[in-house]
């Protein structure tokens, strides 16, 4: 099909503009809205200090000063690519061979998105199937809906995709003659976003073990999605999906440092499939042939010298006093209100609301505009929705308590309670 205004056909699957901007639009209009929406990282808790100390240590050292101001190669800065790799592995307790991996797979993207627009274009042609959460990340979503392809939600609970909730629609999807188009699971694995939850061990490895027996007439490969691993503040840390996938041909791992570091940094990464490789750095190499080596040159000083952990444990604490305020707040002021549900993250920046049947949180709602008027910002769940969703809900909203002092959090949840008790 062509269109008469000369753009592409992905350009009119890249869609109009973004929830993020529409709710830019709306701070920015009234600056004293407290923004509950935005999934940004703690201003204040920015690692400027350690970064200054980072770059000073690569500006006294030639080599690695004139190294930074060079191009670098397409795959990525190989002693950051070693300590991803030993990290994740550290994380799992696994070692290179039990896992199949070497630092060979690691390719180094700017922030985890490009990484996943990378093996997204590469997997995936107009019409292919990717098996998801219902609610997933919206922005992964759009740069599905960018490729044409289908993003198919399964409704999830308090841990995550169901894994017998899977393997029923790949069984409908294989009466329907479509079994080949499935290319992919895509699941955060840590701390969802939107809805907070983190998937166990045991479901983590039925999915890779359902990946693998229905990889029959196409390859399926799981996207784990990492991106909040190192923001736990209560609880152990478990081990990744990649981890039960001992043969490193399933799970294509992704991980970046913008929430434990930097977003500004950009700097992400996937552990890939050997078979991916080749195609991965094929489109890399024609998109920009690397992606910025000073920042790469930057976190693996910044790790070399310890600065990552020390900040981790800032970080940590600091996000801990906040889900703590968020959580208190709401107990103590959404609590008391008949039908509202929310899971209890124990790490990531998002709160999951799920109000009374029939409230619709969308942008043009009632509540959406009572909201406004009392003072806050949420994300309304449509947005992270599947456009295959059979029946997607209405009346849920995400909630980010990154941002905001536990002061504002407070105040903000307060501004919801009185807003949702109005339309109630
Ligand atoms: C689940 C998830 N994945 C990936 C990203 C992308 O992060 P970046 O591209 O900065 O690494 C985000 C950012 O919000 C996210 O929430």
């Amino acid at each position: 099909m062509s269109h008469q205004d000369g753009l592409s056909r992905r350009a009119h699957w890249a869609g109009g503009e973004t929830i993020a901007s529409l709710l830019m639009a709306k701070t920015l209009a009234q600056p004293e809205l407290v923004s509950l929406a935005a999934g940004f990282v703690d201003q204040q808790s920015l690692p400027v200090e350690l970064t200054r100390r980072a770059l000073e240590a690569i500006w006294s050292d030639p080599e690695r000063a004139w190294a930074g101001l060079q191009y670098g190669t397409t795959i990525g800065y190989p002693p950051l690519r070693e300590a991803i790799l030993e990290r994740m592995l550290g994380a799992d307790g696994r070692t290179p061979g039990e896992l199949n991996v070497s630092a060979e797979q690691v390719v180094v993207t700017a922030g985890s998105n490009q990484l996943l627009f990378l093996v997204g274009d590469m997997l995936l042609d107009p019409d292919d199937i990717v098996i998801c959460g219902a609610p997933s990340y919206f922005v992964f979503l759009g740069t599905l809906g960018n490729m044409g392809a289908r993003a198919i939600g399964i409704e999830i609970d308090q841990h995550g995709l169901i894994p017998n909730a899977v393997e029923d629609q790949l069984a409908r999807l294989e009466s329907a003659g479509e079994l080949g188009r499935v290319k992919m699971f895509y699941v955060t694995s840590y701390y969802d976003n939107p809805s907070g939850v983190t998937i166990p061990a045991e479901r983590r490895a039925a999915l890779v073990e359902i990946a693998k027996r229905w990889s029959r007439r196409s390859n399926i490969y799981i996207i784990e999605d990492a991106a909040y691993r190192e923001l736990r503040y209560y609880g152990e840390d478990t081990p990744s999906l990649r981890a039960f996938d001992p043969e490193g041909d399933t799970v294509i791992h992704t991980g970046t440092f913008s929430k434990s570091f930097s977003p500004g940094i950009r700097v992400g990464w996937g552990i890939l499939p050997r078979r991916l490789l080749g195609p991965v750095l094929a489109e890399k190499g024609n998109l920009d042939f690397g992606s910025p080596n000073l920042n790469q040159l930057l976190m693996t000083t910044v790790m070399e010298l310890g600065l990552f952990d020390e900040h981790l444990k800032v970080l940590r604490d600091s996000y801990r006093k906040k889900i703590d305020a968020m959580l208190r707040a709401a107990d103590e002021l959404l609590g008391p209100i008949d039908g509202i549900q929310w899971v209890r993250p124990t790490g990531g920046l998002y709160v999951w609301l799920r109000l009374p049947e029939g409230i619709d949180t969308g942008l043009s709602s009632p509540l959406f505009d009572r909201a406004v008027k009392e003072g806050v910002l949420y994300v309304p769940g449509e947005y992270c929705y599947p456009s295959n969703v059979h029946r997607p809900r209405k009346n849920m909203l995400r909630l980010s308590f990154g941002i905001q002092s536990c002061e504002s959090l407070r105040r903000g949840v307060d501004s919801l309670a009185r807003a949702i008790r109005q339309v109630l």
